[in-house]
């Protein structure tokens, strides 16, 4: 069984590396293939988690770049197909949420190659987020879907995906977070940036809803400006917020601490480490909670419940008052008492990957397609 795994953007090399760790102990029952479409291309934002995460060159590098949503979905599409027409692979493996997850998902539809969804079923319900469109895209179209929480099997049903193409394996992201954590252990990054266990609270911002809004984006600036005069914040910035924090002239001072992208065991050494952690990103919501660390989530939405009905997340959106308050309460010491959600405990994987050779068996890709 040939797979086609994909991977395009920051939060998908996490997502695979534990799937192709273990395809490749199944020489042979799968041949499995990684392409890169080259959405995210910077060293940090992509190369530093090749080597972080020990994951195998890609097989293929369709080196899109940048672009609008329409460009870079359609570039990714174009040099794809290429790909598939070439390897005709089984079956085509995507992860996540990103413009590289429904692109590739919907090339390989179209060449009647079936999809495995990694990580489905998750909803917002916010269709404004262009997330949430390339979440609802690939669902309705895969024919596998992997699932980490329960709440994503009651969206795919409402959606009318039958319950049979519906698999709950858990966290793809946690298996690598749960692999990884004793590397990151030995990071020295709180020394180089001269910071103390739990002296800090951890800073993310990146969705366009945050930061391309300017307004949005100073009204959080200034909360930030009053967090660091009780604890000092560190900020590893996106490339996508970056420029606008420039416009703002935002700089690194007298309790804020800005870098670039971190590498991922360095992060996860400063999120375990943490006081608390502000963030707008979805994985780090769901990091968080298996590190029982303190999230507060910039986002007046979330796809991931289980980090809030089980784990140690808070949603706040961008509301001055509530966050402030919430960071007071994590400094004076107020427990989160939270949990681990059911199932992610290291082996989604593992689950994927039997699934998967469990229907190849069953010659399930060959019939669903003819
Ligand atoms: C993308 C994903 C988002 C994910 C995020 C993680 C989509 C729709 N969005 O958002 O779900 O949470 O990645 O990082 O797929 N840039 C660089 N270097 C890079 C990558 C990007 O400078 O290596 C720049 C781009 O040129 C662009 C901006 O950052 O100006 C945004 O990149 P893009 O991939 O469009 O979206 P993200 O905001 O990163």
């Amino acid at each position: 069984m040939k797979i086609v795994n994909v991977v395009g953007a920051r939060p998908n090399f996490m997502k695979i590396a534990p799937i192709i760790e273990e395809m490749r102990k199944f020489p042979g029952s799968i041949s499995p293939m990684l392409v890169h479409t080259g959405q995210h291309y910077d060293d940090n934002m992509s190369r530093q988690f090749f080597k972080d995460l020990e994951l195998p060159e890609p097989d293929v590098f369709l080196g899109v770049g940048p672009g609008t949503h329409a460009q870079q979905t359609a570039k990714i599409m174009v040099e794809f197909e290429k790909i598939l027409v070439r390897e005709k692979p089984d079956l085509t493996l995507v992860v996540g949420d990103v413009n590289s997850t429904l692109a590739c998902a919907l090339v390989s539809v179209k060449l009647n190659i079936p999809v495995a969804h990694v990580e489905a079923g998750l909803r917002s319900f916010d269709r404004a987020m262009p997330e949430e469109i390339n979440r609802l895209m690939t669902d309705a179209i895969s024919d596998y879907l992997f699932i980490t929480e329960k709440e994503a099997e009651v969206n795919l049903l409402k959606e009318g995906k039958p319950k049979d193409k519906i698999f709950f394996v858990g966290n793809v992201m946690i298996d690598t977070l749960l692999k990884n954590k004793a590397k990151g252990d030995s990071s020295g990054i709180l020394s180089e940036l001269h910071l103390a266990s739990k002296n800090y609270a951890l800073l993310t911002l990146h969705r366009p809803e945050n930061v391309d809004n300017e307004d949005k984006l100073k009204g959080l600036i200034d909360i930030l400006n009053e967090i660091k005069k009780r604890i000092t914040v560190v900020f590893p910035v996106h490339p996508r917020t970056k420029s606008k924090l420039d416009n703002l002239g935002v700089s690194a001072n007298n309790g804020l601490k800005l870098t670039g992208p971190l590498g991922y065991l360095d992060f996860i050494k400063l999120m375990s480490e943490a006081k608390c952690v502000l963030t707008d990103s979805g994985g780090i919501q769901e990091e968080t909670t298996i590190l029982r660390v303190p999230c507060l989530t910039l986002r007046k939405n979330t796809e991931r419940p289980a980090t809030i009905t089980q784990g140690s997340n808070m949603l706040l959106g961008t509301d001055r008052e509530k966050i402030l308050k919430e960071v007071m309460n994590v400094l004076k010491g107020k427990s989160t008492n939270s949990g681990i959600p059911e199932l992610w405990d290291g082996q989604a994987a593992v689950r994927i990957v039997r699934i998967l050779i469990e229907l190849s068996g069953t010659n399930a890709f060959s019939q669903e397609r003819c």
